[in-house]
């Protein structure tokens, strides 16, 4: 009898590479395979499960929900769309709301507004490095040749700003710029923390040209960071937020947040979607959203992310051959190495423990954000024999 894995070659475009392991459930922090082998998963279906798997507040929103109605379409307006909406507006300190399916939907409905509102000859710019998603609009503002090649041409008027540099940012933002999105930590790039200066500085630019400063939050947002969205670490305020991942609970949603000045931009008929705020996808979101904000779960990320960076750095320094840095915020933890991550990934991952590598070098760390003390511990000591086994 074939695989799973072998059946895939036969099935699917070749468009991933999978991970060589036959899932029959998830439970909490755990993968289970068919074999019943456990993995205790740090890698969280990328930083989509916040409540880790079969977390049964929402498996229970779910099912009660897919009994009333699974989708009623846009022309509805339905409770579970304003119960979830009024918390995400509330955590997110934003004024109104646009409900897509995914995080490169919510981008392109982003930049949709941006030109809707700013006119088609302004650039938008994003930051060297970044990943917004693969849509066309998202690809573009994707400034990495591995993932534009190919597929040009490429949406007009957008611009790269160099990471963190201050002297790009002033030679290139001005009157003619309509917006500047970035990740306040980039993910997939590696998990690269944009710097306070840099941050301030796109600020200060805002307020003198009045172009739209947007913050790609679908990786590090959600209480991934240890803050609800990781620019409250700086006191600064985006004019869009664009959310996704973790906010569904497992099942697809995103959306992007504007400010009141925005409100307006977009007037009936000019964007939508058919399944965008699926009302199934909202009820677990909401469940998400009451546990991370309400029930002490962002409390917790904040303090064991701590602990879990410091004690990330205890080991750059029992290994600084291996280790280069160790970067992030909260759940969201890089660890640079001086080789290749794929092969620590995979060490790891033969001792039943699961996270990501990213850009070559990098070991990305997305715990669900249920992860304890406990579970950190496990991941850190399998982390440490790999190295030593290296
Ligand atoms: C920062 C960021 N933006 C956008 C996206 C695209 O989201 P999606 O895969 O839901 O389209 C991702 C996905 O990894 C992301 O990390």
């Amino acid at each position: 009898m074939k695989t799973l894995l072998e059946k895939e070659k036969e099935l699917f475009l070749p468009t991933y590479s999978r991970i060589p392991i036959e899932v029959e459930r998830g439970e909490g922090v755990y993968l289970i395979d068919t074999k019943g082998e456990r993995y205790l998963d740090f890698f969280s279906g990328l930083a989509v499960n916040a409540l880790g798997y079969a977390h049964p507040k929402i498996v229970e929103a779910v099912c009660r929900q897919i009994g009333r109605f699974g989708h009623l379409s846009n022309n509805f307006i339905t409770d579970v769309q304003v119960e979830f909406t009024e918390k995400l507006l509330k955590y997110s300190k934003m004024s109104r709301a646009f409900l897509a399916n995914s995080g490169t939907e919510a981008i392109e409905g982003t930049i949709k507004l941006i030109r809707l509102k700013m006119g088609p000859e302004k650039k938008i710019y994003s930051l060297t490095n970044s990943f917004h998603g693969r849509t066309y609009g998202a690809m573009t503002l994707t400034a990495r040749e591995k993932y534009q090649k190919g597929f040009e041409p490429l949406v007009p008027n957008v611009g790269h700003i160099e990471f963190n540099s201050l002297k790009d940012l002033e030679k290139k933002a001005g009157k003619d710029t309509a917006a500047i999105i970035f990740e306040f930590i980039q993910g997939e790039g590696g998990i690269n923390e944009v710097s306070e200066e840099f941050i301030r500085k796109v600020v200060e630019l805002r307020d003198r040209y009045g172009f739209i400063f947007v913050a790609d939050a679908i990786q590090d947002g959600i209480g991934r960071s240890g803050k609800a969205f990781v620019h409250e670490y700086y006191g600064v305020e985006p004019d869009i937020i664009v959310t996704a991942k973790a906010i569904g609970g497992g099942l697809p949603l995103g959306a992007f947040l504007t400010t009141n000045s925005l409100k307006d931009v977009f007037t009936a008929g000019k964007h939508g979607t058919t399944f965008g705020g699926n009302p199934v996808s909202c009820a677990a979101g909401k469940v998400v959203l009451e546990e991370v904000f309400e029930n002490g779960l962002l409390e917790k990320v904040l303090e064991n992310g701590i602990y879990f960076r410091q004690e990330l750095l205890k080991l750059k320094e029992e290994f600084p051959e291996a280790i280069k840095d160790v970067r992030g915020k909260g759940y969201m933890l890089g660890v640079e190495l001086n080789f290749e991550a794929s092969g620590i990934v995979k060490a790891m991952r033969d001792r039943r423990v699961l996270s990501n590598a990213t850009n070559i070098n990098v070991i990305r760390i997305l715990p669900p954000l249920i992860a304890t003390r406990a579970d950190i511990d496990l991941y850190l000591s399998v982390l440490k024999d790999a190295l030593k086994n290296k």
